[in-house]
């Protein structure tokens, strides 16, 4: 099944989670108000939702319970691309202006306080402190991992390990914890918890590889920001640790990124990216993408054979080959 497919069978439940993540942020206050729903109309594939409502299919699936797990996770992204949006000085997003750009770094800084602490406000509806524990815990290694991004800006001597360990941090765990928050919320027994956990994580690795290889490869309109965004705000990724390990480009490749943090240059972006577009380490990541994906896969093998099980396999497959 396709992936809209997917959201289409699901409509119902997803249009539920979609109003209550609109009243979630509307407040009396008009620039809060306005700064928090920007983002939230600009529309986004709202993927840990979807996340957290096939993993309850594994144990008595509720809606008025899984939408406090739901919601919560939605904003807690939502929260983290307005901060994401700060440190890496990105001014579109989703096709529309970012909320730093729109407005400034200040609204930024407490618009995502502010989704925060609305996500906290509803994840606490629900009286289960392992679901806040695992939650907080989350929220704490993503700011360690966009802390890393920082100080490993235009760092071009960082590991393969390093980067991978980044992601880890700012972008698997919190899929991995839509999978297993999903599942121990509906009441599902800890082993099918801990292998929606294991799927979320292979699959949030991936989704963040196939992330970094789409602002290489992928075009504006695909992308709801200019390609090459990464690069130039010294994200080095990792296709281009890998381009900078081939003899015939490294030199050329480090003099490119060299002359974007001087001077952050378009003409020097264009060029990193047709080198780093020529390179073997497109296919490379592709390929680390791939046996994530893979693993995520394989996790779902354990668990009972009931629809939702084929649906998360059919969206680990959008996620190896996705084009937004
Ligand atoms: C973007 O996440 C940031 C990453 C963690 C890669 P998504 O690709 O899920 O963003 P939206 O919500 O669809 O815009
Ligand atoms: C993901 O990193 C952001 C977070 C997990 C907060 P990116 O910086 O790659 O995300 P995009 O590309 O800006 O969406
Ligand atoms: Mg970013
Ligand atoms: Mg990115």
């Amino acid at each position: 099944m396709k992936l809209l497919d997917i959201y289409a069978k699901m409509k119902s439940d997803l249009d539920v989670i979609e109003g209550q993540l609109a009243r979630s942020v509307t407040t009396d206050h008009a620039l809060l108000s306005d700064a928090s729903t920007h983002l939230l109309k600009a529309g986004g594939k709202r993927i840990r939702p979807v996340f957290v409502l096939l993993s309850g299919k594994f144990g008595s699936y509720e809606l008025s319970v899984l939408e406090r797990i739901a919601v919560p996770l939605e904003l807690i992204h939502m929260a983290s691309l307005v901060h994401d949006d700060v440190i890496d000085n990105a001014d579109t997003r989703r096709g529309q202006l970012t909320v730093k750009s729109k407005w400034d770094n200040r609204i930024a800084m407490y618009t995502g306080d502010y989704i925060y602490g609305k996500a906290l406000a509803i994840v606490t509806e629900l009286e289960n402190p392992q679901i806040h524990q695992i939650l907080s815990k989350a929220m704490v290694q993503m700011c360690i991992g966009e802390m890393e991004q920082i100080r490993d800006f235009f760092n071009t001597k960082q590991s393969v390990r390093n980067y991978l360990l980044r992601i880890r941090r700012k972008t698997a765990l919190l899929i991995a914890i839509s999978c297993q928050l999903g599942a121990i919320a509906s009441g599902a027994d800890r082993k099918a918890a801990n292998l929606l956990y294991k799927f979320g994580y292979n699959v949030g690795m991936a989704f963040q590889i196939s992330d970094d290889l789409l602002d290489l490869l992928g075009t504006e309109k695909q992308i709801g920001k200019p390609p090459g965004s990464d690069i130039r705000q010294g994200n080095i990724t990792l296709p281009v640790l890998l381009a900078l390990r081939e003899p015939a480009i490294a030199e050329e490749l480090q003099e490119q990124i060299n002359q974007i943090q001087l001077s952050n240059g378009a003409g020097e972006t264009k060029r990193a990216l047709n080198l780093i577009r020529k390179s073997a380490g497109i296919g490379i990541a592709e390929k680390m993408a791939a046996r994530y994906i893979n693993k995520a896969i394989a996790a779902l093998g354990d668990l009972p054979n009931i629809p939702a099980r084929k649906n998360l396999t059919d969206i680990a497959h959008f996620i190896a080959k996705r084009s937004y």
